[in-house]
């Protein structure tokens, strides 16, 4: 090949890190690309440890730039270009610019070809082309695609792919790319072709390619317009039967989305491959999904009900961005809301409806409190639409995610189902094949419904949970009860100031005496600091039911004491608001203790045991109502924390609990579902089941360790196994040991169960727990590596309130040298650790030093990456 030009090492040495390039990325600074490239040619000579790419790009400039640029910029990480062509000619005018190549052209439309070579076996990023296990895989969202070719690497260039594969065939049989494949061939030296084509123009995130050895379970799907799609997941020989219930969720997803939103499958064919390391959940390529492992095995063995239900959901989440993320796509990255909130609307509605829409909402709604609530009220808060940021993959959070899913699912409730399948209809029509933003989305929202949701827009661009305050009096003469409603907001970092957002509260009353809907649901917008709201004809006292179903994604202050909420706990008629009004029940009593107050907890315990023993209640509901709320929600609602005081709070109350309705809780435990069967009534009646256990053992531990052990042996489901052992893994005795043992020797080689062992006991709420996690990261098996399991270890123990936060800050060193040692080897991984430090100025002093040293000690080291430097520095604040 002709010049062949290599560039001094000093300047893109690909195997020095990279030093931290700490530019901030503004969204207003946004321009039109100066050139398009409407279509490129790969071809990939593939090995493990030596991958050359050949690249031919169509370029032209773009008639809608706003400068005549006469160079075009291709991104670059870690690459150095072997040979440059202009027009078929080998080119010298080419320069580089950091990790970016610049190519000056002379006219308007070229050919550009390009070649690299990449070491996928040293690609510890797991972001660009990268072996697993001995496959080879890419991940390309948000900007991995600039890793394996230089490009412009950009949501809003959109390309039609042409990719021609070769490989060893014996080493890598399969070979997948997105789009159809339009021929194979055999080669020398028993090598093997396959040439492929994606007819739909694609940003270069959405590229994809697989080759390995992997054995397909197929199946097909005909869709509306009676199309038949061939369908196929891919997995090493041996997981093969462990793809049934992801299938089973594919064609759901595929069904679902034709009845509910009227989409229908583009392509002859539908690809989803399982990888083992993997940075994310899974992928929405083009025709080529590629799956975290962990979201499509499954077998009742070895996977929990919560494992099958995240199956079915991210299964369905990737399918349906076919069209919310695919045919539609984002203009720039800090449009990811763009697809990401509506794919997790379409997912959450999907998952209501194949299951219990009122579990699932409360699911989705602890989740979000859990996570997106305390990012939202931390140092790292940022809109659902960020103004600016260092690293994008910093940008895959809750906020764009959860609170993206919630601001759509507010205008869903007040536009009403047609109006919005209407807006959504238009939405897609409109921008089929194009870049768009979230005003376009909001814009065909409101021309297809025809109603005006202006006042929405702000939910995109200001950070920070609302308060909303409530206050009901009521006058018995006039039969009237007036509502007194208040919102604020708290200043977010870069947000001193804020405005009034229009929140909808569907809100109802409850009669005291009667427990009847006295009045009607109706949905209230706040959109005002202050409102007042009234309520006319009632004969009783009333009782607020307020925010129904979770209607805004707002800190619900109803002021309701402990009677009105035990009355609530037993009579609302949203199931939403009844699950509430036992969390606020037993939240007052859980904040109170925290702050050394006396509290009685007979309110609270006569609402469980009402809870436990209806007859009207699904197992799933009672188990959700009385799960008491986490460590971690309750230091939420402390204005300073200390968790050994939230800790021996929970405690308290959970000994309460569990020594007053022995009896019913046992009664609970008993029942028994066999393993195979996963109808929700199975579900609710093991989910119940484990709730029961563990107050049981918070009543009397030796009661706990044996039912538990019991439970444990006898298990023949995974979800039993795991939820008993998961007590067991907080108690002493000898049992614990010996059940941990008997779980890991059984399961050594599933690395989805070894994870799980991992888990446990990162979670265990055990005064040793610190000092056990830190010979965890000694064990043979664990890796920092492997993306679940660094997770299982490290994440799990940092949402272990209590242990993480053990005083002596000694779970603070811990975590923050696992960020260091993974900063080195994949960033991304590390940053999205750093968050747990987020809360440092919400402790109390002592503990609030030591977590703000770890976060100095991070910033402070050489050659850290810039995901972790931007999570760090701005957790200092
Ligand atoms: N776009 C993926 C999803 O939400 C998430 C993802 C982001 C995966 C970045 C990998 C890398 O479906
Ligand atoms: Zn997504």
């Amino acid at each position: 090949m002709a010049d062949v030009r290599t560039l001094p090492d000093a300047e893109v040495a690909p195997d020095a890190p990279p030093s931290p390039t700490h530019v901030t990325i503004r969204r207003e600074d946004y321009t039109p690309p100066d050139w398009l490239v409407p279509e490129i040619a790969l071809k990939f000579t593939l090995e493990l440890d030596k991958t050359k790419v050949q690249s031919k790009l169509t370029v032209r400039r773009n008639p809608t730039s706003a400068t005549a640029n006469a160079v075009l910029r291709l991104n670059g990480d870690e690459l150095k270009p072997v040979g440059i062509w202009v027009d078929g000619t080998p080119s010298e005018a080419w320069e580089m610019d950091g990790d970016d190549l610049l190519v000056t052209l002379a006219g308007d439309a070229h050919e550009v070809a390009i070649e690299t070579e990449i070491n996928p076996s040293a690609n510890s990023k797991l972001m660009g082309l990268y072996a697993s296990n001995d496959m080879l895989c890419t991940q390309c969202e948000a900007e991995g695609f600039r890793r394996i070719t230089f490009f412009p690497d950009r949501p809003d260039v959109l390309s039609k792919y042409r990719v021609r594969m070769e490989a060893d065939e014996a080493r890598f049989p399969i070979l997948l790319t997105n789009g159809n494949p339009v021929a194979t061939g055999k080669l020398d030296g028993g090598r093997h072709w396959a040439e492929w084509e994606d007819p739909f123009p694609k940003p270069s995130y959405l590229f994809a390619l697989v080759a390995g050895d992997l054995k397909p379970n197929r199946d097909s799907f005909t869709t509306m317009s009676g199309r038949k799609v061939d369908l196929a997941i891919w997995v090493r020989e041996a997981d093969l039967a462990k793809t049934g219930h992801a299938m089973e969720s594919l064609k759901a997803a595929m069904a679902w989305d034709e009845k509910v939103y009227g989409r229908e499958y583009d392509l002859d064919l539908f690809n989803i491959v399982a990888v083992s390391d993997f940075n994310m959940g899974a992928m929405e390529n083009k025709g080529l999904n590629i799956f975290n492992s962990a979201y499509v095995l499954a077998d009742t063995d070895t996977a929990t009900d919560v494992d099958f239900d995240n199956i079915a959901r991210v299964v369905a989440h990737e399918y349906f961005h076919n069209w919310s993320g695919d045919r539609v796509t984002c203009l720039d990255w800090f449009q990811l809301s763009l697809k990401e909130g509506f794919t997790v609307f379409r997912d959450q509605s999907f998952s209501a409806d194949t299951g219990s829409p009122a579990v699932k909402r409360i699911e989705d709604v602890r989740s979000l409190r859990s996570f997106q609530f305390p990012e939202d009220s931390g140092p790292l808060a940022h809109p659902v639409r960020p103004d600016s940021y260092m690293e994008i993959s910093n940008f895959y959070t809750a906020t764009v995610y959860n609170k993206g899913a919630e601001l759509i699912r507010m205008m869903h409730t007040v536009l009403g189902p047609e109006k919005f399948r209407a807006g959504t209809d238009l939405y897609f029509q409109r921008h089929d094949g194009q870049a768009a933003t979230c005003d376009d989305f909001v814009k065909a929202l409101e021309d297809g419904s025809g109603v005006d949701l202006s006042a929405f827009k702000i939910w995109y661009s200001q950070a920070g949970t609302p308060l909303v305050d409530a206050r009901v009096s009521y006058d018995p003469g006039s039969g009237t009860a007036t509502m007194e409603l208040e919102q604020r907001v708290k200043p977010t970092p870069g947000q001193p100031e804020k405005a009034p957002m229009p929140i909808p509260l569907k809100t109802a009353l409850i009669g005291e005496k009667s427990g009847a809907e006295i009045a009607p649901e109706r949905l209230v917008l706040l959109d005002q600091p202050k409102q007042s709201v009234r309520f006319e004809g009632l004969s009783e006292a009333p009782l607020l039911s307020i925010n129904r179903g979770f209607s805004a994604p707002v800190v619900m202050r109803a002021q309701r004491g402990p009677h009105d909420l035990e009355r609530l706990a037993q009579s609302d008629t949203d199931p939403f608001a009844r699950y509430e009004a036992m969390q606020d029940l037993a939240m007052n009593l859980l904040t109170a203790g925290a702050r050394g107050e006396e509290v009685d907890p007979e309110p609270l315990i006569r609402a469980v045991r009402n809870t436990l023993d209806s007859n009207a209640l699904d197992p799933a509901f009672k188990a959700e109502a009385i799960l008491l709320p986490q460590e971690a929600l309750i230091a939420e609602r402390m204005d300073v924390v200390d968790s050994d005081a939230v800790h021996r709070s929970r405690e308290h109350l959970r000994h309460a609990l569990g020594s007053s309705l022995a009896a019913e809780l046992k009664r609970a435990q008993a029942s028994v579902m066999a393993g195979a069967d996963r109808t929700p009534l199975a579900k609710g009646t093991r989910r119940l089941r484990s709730v029961a256990l563990d107050l049981i053992a918070g009543g009397d531990p030796a009661e706990g360790v044996r039912l538990a052990k019991a439970q444990f042996d006898a298990a023949d489901n995974m979800t039993d196994r795991q939820r008993s052992l998961a007590v067991l893994a907080s108690l002493d005795g000898p049992e614990r040991e010996e059940a941990l043992a008997a779980f890991l020797d059984r399961f050594k080689d599933d690395a989805l169960v070894v994870d799980k062992w991992f888990a446990i006991q990162a979670q265990s709420q055990r005064t040793d727990t610190p000092e056990r996690v830190e010979r965890l990261a000694t064990h043979p098996l664990f890796s920092l590596t492997n993306p679940n399991r660094l997770r299982a270890v490290v994440s799990q123990f940092a949402m272990n309130h209590w242990a993480f936060n053990e005083e002596s800050g000694r779970g603070y060193r811990f975590v923050s040298d696992m960020i260091m040692a993974a900063d080195r080897l994949n960033p991304q991984i590390a940053a999205r650790l750093v968050p747990a430090f987020g809360k440092w100025r919400r402790f109390e002093p002592k503990r609030s030093a030591l977590m703000h040293e770890q976060l100095e000690r991070i910033v402070g080291t050489a050659g850290l990456s810039r995901d972790t430097y931007e999570q760090a520095s701005k957790s200092l604040g």
